[in-house]
């Protein structure tokens, strides 16, 4: 009898380290397989402007990729996919150009997006942005 408990016990120990064990293989594969959720459900993005450097920009994920919003040189915003339109990687603001610039091939975009030099071949897309009572909304 004592040994039916203890193997019992033993069957019931291993029995929850599996699950356990499976739980923790299949959260962060279903996790990953899931669609990604915005902030809220319009897929809006906001920002303070005053996290927005007067001479700078200010990168943030838009429906699950990098996007850039900036001032330009009228005092107006621009909002941008920061994904280069030739192969895809991130552009980097270059403050003192300013500027955009692809690290992988060298292309160069202004702040309304459009190409200034190498060889993407379309210009970054624009986003649609709005400033009221300090806040930048993308969207
Ligand atoms: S990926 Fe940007 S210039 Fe090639």
């Amino acid at each position: 009898m004592k040994e039916d408990e203890r193997r019992l016990f033993l069957m019931t120990c291993i029995g929850g380290a599996a699950v356990v064990a499976a739980g923790a293989v299949a959260y962060p594969v279903i996790s990953y397989l899931a669609p990604r959720k915005g902030k809220d459900d319009s897929g809006v993005v906001t920002i303070p402007e005053k996290e927005l450097p007067s001479d700078g920009a200010k990168f943030f994920q838009f429906h699950g990729k990098a996007a850039v919003v900036v001032r330009k040189m009228d005092g107006s915003l621009s909002a941008l996919s920061a994904v280069c339109t030739h192969l895809g990687c991130i552009v980097r603001w270059e403050a003192k150009q300013g500027e955009f610039l692809c690290p992988c091939h060298g292309g160069r975009f202004a702040t309304d997006g459009k190409v200034l030099g190498g060889p993407p071949p379309r210009p970054l897309e624009q986003l649609k942005v709005t400033v009221a009572n300090g806040v930048i909304t993308i969207g």
